[in-house]
């Protein structure tokens, strides 16, 4: 898979889709890589320009030096959106991924077409949350990536996932299995550490679409629906029977409400 450099790291991305496409840019979140969104990137590349790439200090894209706040995943996707020349994407993220987009557009709001915010909360970390990312960070320390990624991964789906579709749990496990313990506690330290993006929401003026899932226990569903109501215009769905991540847990629901929101735009 092609990497590129930028902002100080190698960053490995995966762009396709027909050149004139209109660009579609998939942030994924934490702790996982690009590879969240295969199913994304296999049912859009056939009329879209879809981007996706790992986060600095996850999948395969280096750390650098650290720390790195979550201004600094912000920069690197402005950066590699000039690297590869795509103007005007719509932007979608998961989670850490939304928070890297909504920080990204508040930046930059002239470059991007549409914004797709996937189980994610516009607020900052309270002292409950902060104090549940240091816990994170001694775990990983003390007994390593490995059992940090055991004790999160059943929290990321519906109750029901990993029963009813093994395969979904253990390509999520996979995924999580590639992260090493600096990135993932840089990743930890930039989300206890983002700014609060509530405020900027009433200024988005592109279209947006809110996805949530009836059974995210990490993002409830009234703290999304409460976060798509304050976006002016914004289209909400809740995806039944999903955890914190629809795209694989409800994959057909998910890629339809997205082509049909894509469809809408200009
Ligand atoms: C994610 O999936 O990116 C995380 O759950 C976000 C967070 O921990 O705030």
């Amino acid at each position: 898979m092609p990497k590129v450099k930028l902002n100080g790291i190698s960053m490995q991305y995966h762009l396709e889709g027909p050149r004139s496409a209109r660009p579609l840019v998939f942030v994924h979140g934490f702790p996982f890589s690009l590879a969240l969104w295969k199913g994304q990137e296999k049912f859009f590349k056939k009329n879209y320009r879809v981007l996706t790439f790992d986060l600095r200090g996850m999948g395969q894209s280096a750390l650098g030096k650290a720390p790195q706040p979550l201004e600094a995943y912000a920069d690197d996707l402005l950066a590699l959106l000039d690297k590869l020349k795509l103007r005007n994407p719509v932007l979608c993220g998961l989670s850490m991924g939304g928070y890297v987009a909504m920080r990204s557009l508040q930046k930059a709001p002239e470059r991007f077409s549409g914004l797709v915010l996937c189980h994610t909360r516009p607020d900052a970390d309270g002292d409950a949350a902060k104090l549940r990312r240091a816990s994170g960070i001694k775990t990983i320390r003390e007994k390593g990536a490995r059992a940090f990624i055991k004790g999160l991964h059943p929290t990321l789906m519906a109750p029901e996932t990993p029963a009813s579709k093994p395969e979904i749990a253990r390509d999520l496990l996979k995924i999580m299995k590639e992260n090493n313990a600096n990135g993932m506690s840089n990743a930890l330290m930039a989300m206890a550490a983002r700014t609060d993006s509530s405020a900027f929401l009433a200024e988005i003026r592109i279209p947006c679409l809110v996805i949530a899932g009836e059974k995210d226990a990490l993002m409830p569903l009234e703290i999304v629906e409460g976060m798509a109501a304050k976006i002016p215009g914004s289209q909400f769905i809740c995806l039944p029977e999903a955890g914190h991540v629809g795209n694989l847990e409800a994959p057909h629901i998910f890629n339809a409400a997205l082509e049909e929101f894509l469809k809408t735009l200009k």
